[in-house]
């Protein structure tokens, strides 16, 4: 079987279908390194939650699996942050597998579609949190690549007159991305956040974040322990807002989760704003409209939002009614943190595997089995399972859901395979074909010019990380750049 894409959906679907049968997997990881979002993505001041790789490194030492990093499926555009790394065709792994997982995540991120979204400091919150994580850069001095990216968001956390920031979106992520901005940066030196980004994080002067929703915080996505953090860094003190039209009067009704969550929103920060030193505001109710230049051409200076107007404020599924009332709020850096995305990858429509744009995942059955339309004798189209492909994770069911979620999830596709194999469904020819696997796409395909990394190649790129880490007085350093981590594999 082949998995594509080594984060958490990737590993927790090889980990089950190996428990359950005897399988050969190979996971083709686009970057040298693995894990995904749990090294990407996962905050740095959040190591416990990267525990569940030492689940992945004891599915990796069974004999039965092999890693093949640096090596994107897809075509040269699906390793947009290694310019060093190969790509194989999936028409090729087609030809050598009876099975593929598809658990490649969500590589991109949604847009709002409002004017002024390009201007220079409004940034997606995913490259903000791949800068701080190291996620490696496309290649430097490249026209829009990533790696001027980074660069651009240094020197404008630098800058003298940015005081102000303003995160779009209410989910976990737009809490990571404000408490990076908020905490005190001696507290993450001791994390494995990378070097570039504590340099300019010491330098940042960032004295306000607004965290702004269009909806209410009965309808909020973020979760307790994440807003509760917030709340108890020290010196950072809560802008209260309107509890008594936002938040109903007796909150003890309310379902004990929910209550509990509303409680710690409208009990607000430790700290009291007139001790704070640098503040931040839930801000509600506020619809993006648009960003707009001051002085400086082309540099984000407002972002004006519509009011909006919720048609229950208690009822969590509430949704909003425009109002036509505008609200500007100064700001230098915009962060918009509004969610993932998921794309089809090169080769789905030779192959006619659908992907839905809209919602960015692949149509499945729920239960992990990829679906296509099939004409049937009376020339009426149905949708059957396409045998031998699968997904699992943020590309199977959207990007949402945290790592014990994406198990479950990971589970579910993984005894729909088990099952399929045991009650004798088709799967795809590589089995007539002695299921060669990599060794048989490798002879297929060129990927000479790019260093294939295997586990143990890995635990090298690990050591050295881990080593440098302790010369710092961290859990790890990170490189950051592909050629570094190939550069210790000679
Ligand atoms: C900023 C952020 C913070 C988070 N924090 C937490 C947290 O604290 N706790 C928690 O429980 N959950 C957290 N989550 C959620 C968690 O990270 C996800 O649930 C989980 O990572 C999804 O797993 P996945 O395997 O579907 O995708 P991913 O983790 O994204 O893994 C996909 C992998 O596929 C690889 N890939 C992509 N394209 C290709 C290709 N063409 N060929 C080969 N490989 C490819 C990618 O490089 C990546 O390694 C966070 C998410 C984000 C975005
Ligand atoms: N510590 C953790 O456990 C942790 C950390 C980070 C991420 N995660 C998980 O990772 C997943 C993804 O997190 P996420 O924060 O990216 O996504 P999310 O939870 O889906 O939140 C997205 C936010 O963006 C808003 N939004 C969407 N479209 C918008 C638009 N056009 N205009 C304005 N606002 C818009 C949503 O508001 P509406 O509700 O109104 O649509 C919502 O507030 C979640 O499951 C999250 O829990 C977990």
């Amino acid at each position: 079987m082949a998995v594509i894409g080594s984060g958490p959906a990737g590993f927790y679907t090889a980990y089950r279908v190996m428990a359950k049968t005897a399988t050969r997997i190979d996971m083709y990881e686009a970057l040298p390194v693995p894990f995904g979002l749990v090294r990407f993505g996962v905050a740095p001041d959040h190591p416990e939650v990267k525990n569940c790789q030492e689940k992945f490194e004891e599915v990796a030492q069974s004999p039965d699996f092999r890693f093949v990093g640096n090596v994107a499926v897809g075509d040269a555009s699906s390793n947009t942050h290694n310019p060093n790394g190969a790509h194989v065709p999936l028409a090729a792994l087609a030809r050598h597998y009876d099975a593929i997982v598809f658990a490649y995540g969500a590589s991109k991120d949604r847009k709002l579609g409002v004017p002024g979204e390009d201007l220079r400091g409004v940034y997606a919150a995913r490259d903000f949190v791949g800068w701080y994580n190291g996620l490696p850069s496309g290649e430097e001095g490249q026209e829009h690549s990533s790696g001027d990216l980074n660069n651009r968001i240094v020197t404008d956390l630098a800058r003298a007159d940015t005081d102000t920031a303003v995160v779009i979106g209410q989910g976990n992520v737009a809490l990571d991305v404000a408490r990076m901005l908020l905490e005190h940066v001696d507290v993450l030196r001791k994390t494995d956040m990378s070097e570039e980004a504590l340099e300019a994080l010491s330098r940042s002067r960032i004295k306000r974040v607004h965290v702004v929703g269009r909806r209410g915080p009965m309808q909020a996505a973020f979760t307790i322990k994440e807003v509760r953090e917030l709340m108890k860094l020290p010196g950072v003190g809560l802008h209260p807002f309107d509890t008594a039209t936002l938040l109903p009067p007796k909150l003890k009704d309310l379902p004990r989760a929910q209550r509990r969550l509303m409680e710690v929103v409208a009990k607000g920060s430790v700290t009291p704003l007139s001790e704070a030193n640098k503040m931040w505001s839930l801000d509600f109710c506020l619809a993006p409209k648009q960003f707009s230049a001051g002085d400086d051409a082309g540099r984000v200076a407002m972002a004006t939002f519509e009011q909006t107007r919720l048609t229950d404020p208690f009822d969590s599924n509430a949704q909003v009614e425009r109002t036509g009332e505008l609200m500007d709020v100064p700001t230098q850096l915009v962060f918009r943190s509004i969610g993932y995305r998921s794309q089809a990858l090169a080769g789905f429509d030779d192959l006619g595997i659908p992907f839905d744009d809209r919602r960015g995942m692949i149509l499945n059955d729920g239960l992990g089995r990829v679906l296509r339309d099939v004409r049937s004798p009376d020339a009426s189209m149905t949708t059957k399972p396409f045998p031998g492909f699968y997904c699992a994770g943020w590309v199977k069911r959207g990007p949402t859901g945290v790592i014990a979620s994406t198990m479950e999830d990971a589970f579910t596709t993984a005894d729909a395979i088990v099952n399929d194999w045991q009650s004798e469904a088709p799967f795809l020819a590589g089995s007539e074909e002695g299921g060669s696997g990599w060794d048989g796409v490798q002879a297929e395909v060129d990927t000479a010019g790019a260093k294939v990394v295997t586990w143990a190649d890995w635990q090298k790129i690990d050591q050295v990380e881990l080593d440098k880490g302790q010369q710092l007085g961290k859990p790890r350093s990170k490189f950051t750049r592909t050629e570094d981590m190939l550069a210790v594999l000679g």
